[in-house]
């Protein structure tokens, strides 16, 4: 087939409308670099016909070059638009998904606040500090020798059994209470003593609304000559109102311990209902009607117990008392479920 001049004007005519309809459907950069291939790239049409020039007559040449250059640029400008468009259009899309709304209300921050029991155990800690009680520690992984023997608790005493104490290999046990750390502390000091220990212990309890297998205590010894039991009274009390309030009444209820003779439980009257049992709403829920709620044991320490640790128990005596800082914090608080303390729920921390 000759080309001819009509003939050459004719093809590049066509192919510049084709290339120009299927730009006006394009509608995507991917689209549109295809196009450019296909239309201006080196296989292309229009530069197809540039090269089959050499068999047009010579004299004809300049012009139809000129002509296919001119479709080409032509082409290629709005090739160049229409890209322009595009991408205007793709990134006022990606905007538009990424939009924020400045008017909607942000999000709370909260703030973390101390545990209701760390909060209690520092009270307690620092009432006692302030008369002249020294802070110890012990170890929570413990020997029945200073969990149960020193102490003075018999061979055969029920809560030595692996029912009431949890048990570690190797012949350790969780330690039940902080006693064990007066045994310790005696034993690395002489007397005059005046410490407390606050702590966690464990026993083999199910966790219910006011039992959990573990637990904190707060421990307290003092030994010196001529301790009585008028010097742990005054010092408990002192401890309850500046504890539960100055109205707070005491009352000393006998009890038992194997490390203490005699021995007491201690009740403090109600600060929910004043002591009274009543609350407008009935019966006290947190003294259920009794006006008392027990919060601590303690007594005179028992002189086989000063034996353990080489006191001599004709020079020296001494009190020791224990209380539960969970007990005292759901008194304080009115909280009537002792789970709430280990769940770390922010809903109930955040009011105390
Ligand atoms: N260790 C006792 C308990 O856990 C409390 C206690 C401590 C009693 C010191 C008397 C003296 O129940």
């Amino acid at each position: 087939m000759t080309l001819t001049r009509s003939s050459a004007e004719r093809d590049i005519g066509a192919v510049e409308r084709q290339a120009f309809e299927t730009l006006a459907s394009a509608a995507s950069r991917d689209a549109l670099e295809s196009l450019r291939v296909r239309y201006l790239g080196k296989k292309a049409k229009l530069t197809a016909l540039l090269r089959a020039m050499k068999d047009l007559p010579a004299e004809d040449r300049p012009a139809i070059g000129a002509f296919v250059n001119q479709a080409k640029e032509r082409v290629e400008r709005a090739l160049e638009e229409k890209l322009a468009a595009v991408r205007a259009e793709e990134e006022a899309a990606a905007l538009a998904a990424s939009r924020v709304d400045v008017t909607l209300p942000g999000r709370r921050r909260t703030i973390g606040r101390l545990s209701p029991l760390t909060q209690v155990r520092r009270e307690v800690t620092e009432i006692f500090r302030s008369m002249g009680f020294s802070v110890e520690e012990g170890p929570e992984v413990e020997t029945e020798y200073y969990n149960f023997d020193a102490l003075n608790f018999p061979p055969d005493h029920p809560s030595r059994d692996a029912q009431d104490t949890l048990l570690v290999d190797g012949g350790y046990l969780l330690r039940t209470h902080t006693s064990p750390v007066q045994i310790r502390t005696m034993e690395r000091q002489k007397p005059p003593v005046r410490m407390i220990c606050p702590g966690w212990v464990y026993r083999a309890d199910t966790l219910d609304a006011s039992h959990s297998p573990m637990f904190s205590q707060v421990e307290g010894l003092l030994v010196d000559e001529g301790v009585s039991l008028g010097d742990l009274f005054g010092i408990l009390n002192a401890f309850a109102q500046r504890f539960f309030g100055e109205r707070t009444k005491t009352r000393y209820r006998p009890s038992f311990f194997p490390f203490t003779e005699p021995s007491a439980e201690v009740d403090v009257s109600c600060m929910i209902c004043a002591g009274t049992g009543k609350t407008e709403a009935g019966t006290c829920r947190v003294c259920k009607g009794t006006g008392w709620k027990e919060i601590l044991g303690c007594g005179m320490v028992d002189p086989n117990v000063f034996k353990a640790v080489g006191y001599d128990s004709e020079r020296y005596t001494g009190f020791a008392f224990g209380m539960g800082i969970e007990r005292l914090a759901m008194f304080k608080f009115g909280v009537d479920e002792i789970r709430h303390f280990f769940e770390g729920d922010q809903r109930f921390i955040a009011q105390f």
